[in-house]
Parts: C-alpha cells; structure tokens; sequence
C-alpha cells in the first residue's frame, strides 16, 4: 500500500498545494521527483533503429495512439489484456509502468489504484513522455519520467506492470529489464509482464505474425523460444505463474518474490549490478 496520509491531504485547500503536497509526499517516499527525468537517458540504437517510426516520430505517435488503433494491432485483445493486468493490482498500491503504452492502458490503471495509490510511468523516448503527461497530468497520483527500463526510478513498487516491452527490445536488454524489475518490487508484491507468446501451431494468426515480426518487430519472436522467467540472473529467486490467451498469442506472467530469498529492492539491484558490472560488454547475454 503506497502510504500517503489522506487525512494530511485533506488539509490541503487549494488544488495546486494539494497536487504539490501529494508530489512531496511522494518524492519522499519513493524517491521519485514528480517531473524529474535521468539526464543520463538517451535513445538507444534498437529504438532509433527499428522503431523510429512507432515511437519517436509525431506522425506514428498521432497515428497509434487511439484506444482503437491499439485494439486492432492486437486482434480485438486490448481491452481483455489491459483487465488481465489490472486484476493484478488494488486500490492504494504503488505501481511503476516501465513504459509508455499508446491508448487509454495508463489512465485504466491509475483508475484501478485509485487516487490514494500512485502511478509512475516511465519510457525511453522524451516524445512518449510528453504524450503521456498530456494524458496523464490531471492525475496528481501519475507522475511520468524520462528514464530506461532498465534502470528504472525509485521503489520498491508493490506492482510493476510491464505492458509489451520486453517483444521490443533486444535480448541483452530483455535480461537487464527482468532483472531491473524484479529488483524494485517489495517482498510482497509483483511484476506483472503481459506480452507475446507462442500460439498453437494451427493458429491461424501464426504465419501473419511471423511475416511481422521477420520484417517489422525482429526482437519479438524471441519471445516465441523462450520463457520470460528464463531471462536474468535474480529469476530463481521469484515463483512465476503463466496464463495464456487467444490461442496462445499473448501472455500474462506474474513473478512474485520468494519469502525466504529476501533478494527484492536493494538487495536484488546488488546481485544483479555486480553480475552485469563482472560481464563487462562482452555481449555474453546476446
Ligand atoms: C510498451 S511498448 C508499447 C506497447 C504497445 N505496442 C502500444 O501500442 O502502445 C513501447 C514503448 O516502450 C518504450 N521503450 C522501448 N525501450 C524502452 C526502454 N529500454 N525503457 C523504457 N521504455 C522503452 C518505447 O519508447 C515505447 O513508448
């Protein structure tokens, strides 16, 4: 549960004082800056690269961002994935978004965990950022962030949400960003990663899919070879629960720390940063 005092927030008259109040409150507790950004950020090449024309340029992002767009992309499924997410968390809670979803996904969740819990949005890309503060800024419990997955800001959060990334990046990243998520959750708490997965065999979206992803998403079909639990070096240290859904195309899989390991929060970033730091760049993850 995030821990604002509500009855602190109640003295706040004034919308401004109240929005400022809560942004503290919060800044001091997650360590989050309401509208701070990682000056260290910058695009990386798989983004600049591949999904230049998705994320970074003003036409994609007019083009994408509708709740409709987004449901046709992912066949009719958004509002079906977008509950599978949201059932995973309570009023409340905190939560980290570790990258920006185009439609209404963001507004959905901040809803869900109400304005005691707080939301904190995050991507790679300053043009997502500024997209979603547009969406999001009447919200005083969202704050949106410049800052990589990978290191991502503040917690420990009782729910990350990780909402079809891990398809878009690749395969060095995707150990880094389990690993980086795992690392903020609290001992209770969970990531939740929705995303493909292998359909059927006889699926019928199955060839389709594959002509996209050979051409258009070529980090994706990784996710159709292997588990997400397989990524990263702090996975063993979480129990991890797979749903499938529409014919095995999509994925929801929750991981949840183990009690006993005691390996979340700083703990979990220790393992994991001296694992990477001892690897160096010798690309031995890709
Ligand atoms: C979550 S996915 C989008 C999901 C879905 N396809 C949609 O329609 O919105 C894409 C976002 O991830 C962001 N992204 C890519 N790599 C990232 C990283 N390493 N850290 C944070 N955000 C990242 C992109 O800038 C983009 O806004």
């Amino acid at each position: 549960m995030y821990p604002v005092k509500a009855a602190a927030v109640h003295q706040q008259n004034q919308p401004k004082e109240k929005e400022r109040f809560i942004a503290e409150s919060v800044a001091a507790e997650t360590g989050v800056l309401p509208f701070a950004s990682d000056s260290s950020v910058g695009i990386p090449d798989y983004l600049r690269d591949v999904y230049h024309w998705a994320y970074l340029s003003s036409l994609g992002r007019a083009v994408f961002d509708h709740p409709l767009v987004v449901h046709a992309i992912l066949w009719g499924n958004m509002h079906r994935l977008t509950r599978a997410m949201v059932t995973e968390v309570k009023p409340g809670q905190s939560v980290l978004q570790p990258a920006c979803v185009y439609g209404n996904f963001s507004l959905v969740l901040a809803k869900a965990i109400g304005t005691v819990g707080r939301l904190v949005v995050t991507d790679i890309a300053p043009l997502q950022v500024t997209n979603a503060r547009r969406k999001l800024g009447h919200l005083s419990h969202v704050t949106v962030q410049l800052s990589d997955a990978a290191r991502p800001p503040g917690g420990p959060y009782d729910v990350v949400a990780c909402f079809f990334l891990l398809h878009e990046v690749p395969e060095d990243y995707k150990h880094r960003i389990v690993d980086a998520l795992l690392s903020v959750v609290t001992p209770g708490g969970k990531v939740v990663f929705i995303d493909y997965h292998q359909p059927w065999p006889l699926h019928p979206l199955k060839p389709l899919m594959s002509l996209v992803f050979n051409t258009l998403e070529p980090f994706a079909g990784a996710l159709w070879q292997r588990e997400i639990n397989s990524y990263g070096f702090l996975t063993k240290h979480f129990s991890w629960h797979k749903e499938t859904f529409f014919g095995g195309l999509y994925q929801k899989v929750v991981a949840q720390p183990r009690a006993e390991d005691g390996c979340c929060s700083a703990h979990g970033r220790q393992i994991a940063d001296s694992a990477y730091s001892s690897m160096g760049d010798s690309g031995y993850w890709s």
